[in-house]
């Protein structure tokens, strides 16, 4: 099951940009790789809960602005030496429109 919302315009998230949205008490950011790629991650490492939508883009990974964990957009995982993991939601851009697919939030609250 998926349940798409529409969280903005492609124009809204710019490269090596993120842009922060709260789906009911959650936090999701939304971030754009410098090569383009869209990706939707909870916003909140797996370390102490920094918010990752503030920290910087470098190829398909983020650096938390708390304490420099790098967390892999792809698949919400600390990288090198330091282990956790975010939840990542699916996104997609259609029509010039970024959807994120909302249905395991959905899940987790029922
Ligand atoms: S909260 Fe992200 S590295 Fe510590």
């Amino acid at each position: 099951m998926t349940s798409w919302i529409d969280v903005g315009s492609d124009a809204d998230i710019p490269l090596r940009g993120a842009r922060r949205l709260l789906i009911g008490q959650t936090p999701v950011a939304v971030f754009r790789a410098g090569d383009g790629a869209l990706f939707a991650l909870i916003d909140r490492c797996p370390h102490k809960h920094g918010p990752l939508s503030e920290g910087i883009i470098h190829g398909r990974t983020v650096t938390c602005p708390l304490h420099n964990w790098q967390i892999s957009l792809d698949t919400g995982h600390a990288l090198g030496a330091d282990t956790g993991c975010t939840p990542t939601l699916q996104v997609a851009s259609r029509d010039g429109r970024v959807l994120v697919d909302v249905a395991p939030l959905m899940l987790a609250a029922s």
